[in-house]
């Protein structure tokens, strides 16, 4: 019964709570020194006085243990409370900030010192307000991207065909083709918006369906899609796969290595074939795809693998700078990880995934580099 009813006898605050609970402890604690002193005080005097006189003393005594306890126990709870209320406040700041973030208020960081637990929360908390400004701030970003670009194409389509309809112009090959053109743009960027939402559906879809499958089987089928594109465009292409059998999901394997090589191919600027290797080291399997490709500088290697990254080279082709970004999302659903080893020119874009479920470990530069 008590129980059940004490919670709603407390105090609601947090604050409030801890300052009682202090309180009730500091409390008896000074009561209980207190009474042992004034017995201990009391039974000394008894050895030593007069009836008369111990009782006058007892009397004092008790009125000054009184006055003491009072103040001790009003000093003990103010100062408890000033230190108690200084140690919640990054909570008080916390709940405060969650608050307007709810509201969809702009939120600032929540400024922290020491390493302790709740600042490890505040820290968590203000990645997350980082990561949620960031999302908001590219959204945007996209928006206004997408309706400038639609509207340039479109206007330029609607004057034409008024002027078509007008008479101002009569139609010839080359106006048509430059219609076409338009139109295609167009159909490029819905296309470019699908991607997002293929972004969106890889990163909630988890490939956690995992099976044991042959991974030669994969790459080669993977190969097989591109040979016409290879032939058509007159690149060389070698492969040199380990056979080994592997716990993966192999639709999202399968769009992985088909990123690696549609890119390979599709900014191929070199003489050299493509290669695709594949290599067991410890309990790891390595996929990697090398070819000459279009200019990446050192720095833009560190953002290829972001969505939406484009680097400078290729700005110009169309595409839309989420291939990588849908890679690594899958990789990372398989534990393993994937990066670029380039010198500019020469690109190896390295798959690193466990044989088994367990956590893959980093492999080092050198084992990648004997790829090769
Ligand atoms: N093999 C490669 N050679 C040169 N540049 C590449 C290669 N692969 C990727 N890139 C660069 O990384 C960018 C991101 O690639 P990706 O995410 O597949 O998007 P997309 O191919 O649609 O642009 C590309 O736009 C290109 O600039
Ligand atoms: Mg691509």
């Amino acid at each position: 019964m008590l129980q059940n009813k004490l919670p709603s006898l407390l105090p609601k605050k947090f604050l409030w709570r801890l300052t009682l609970a202090n309180s009730f402890i500091i409390i008896a604690f000074i009561l209980i020194s207190g009474w042992s002193i004034y017995e201990a005080a009391c039974q000394i005097f008894d050895e030593m006085a007069m009836y008369q006189e111990t009782k006058l003393f007892k009397t004092v005594l008790l009125q000054y243990l009184w006055i003491f306890v009072g103040i001790f126990i009003v000093l003990a709870i103010v100062i408890q409370y000033y230190f108690t209320r200084k140690l919640m406040k990054p909570l008080t700041e916390l709940i405060e900030s969650m608050k307007s973030l709810k509201q969809g208020h702009k939120v600032q960081n929540i400024q922290f010192q020491s390493d302790g637990e709740m600042e490890e929360l505040i820290y968590h908390f203000n990645e997350l307000v980082n990561q949620l400004e960031c999302n908001k701030i590219q959204r945007h970003k996209q928006l206004t991207d997408f309706s400038h670009e639609f509207r340039t194409p479109l206007t330029n389509l609607n004057g034409y065909l008024k002027a078509l309809q007008s008479g101002v112009i009569t139609g010839d090959q080359e106006l048509f083709h430059a219609l076409q053109r338009e139109s295609n743009r167009l159909i490029s960027m819905l296309e470019q918006l699908k991607s997002i939402e293929e972004l969106e559906y890889v990163q909630n879809q988890k490939f956690v369906q995992k099976q044991e499958v042959q991974i030669t089987e994969i790459i080669n089928q993977v190969v097989k899609m591109f040979t016409w594109t290879l032939k058509g465009k007159n690149i060389d292409f070698t492969s040199d796969i380990d056979e080994q059998s592997i716990q993966i999901n192999p639709t999202g394997m399968t769009q992985v290595i088909s990123n690696l090589i549609d890119n390979a191919i599709r900014y191929y600027d070199g003489i050299y074939p493509i290669q695709i290797t594949g290599k067991r080291k410890d309990e790891s399997y390595c996929i990697s795809v090398s070819g000459q490709g279009q200019f990446i500088s050192k720095n833009e290697q560190d953002f290829i693998f972001e969505r939406f990254y484009r680097t400078e080279s290729t700005n110009k082709t169309i595409g839309k700078g989420l291939g990588l970004a849908i890679s690594k999302e899958i990789v990372e659903q398989h534990d393993g990880n994937i990066r670029i080893m380039s010198d500019g020119y020469n690109h190896t874009f390295i798959v690193t995934i466990p044989i088994s479920s367990k956590k893959v470990k980093r492999i080092d530069a050198s084992f990648l580099e004997n790829l090769n």
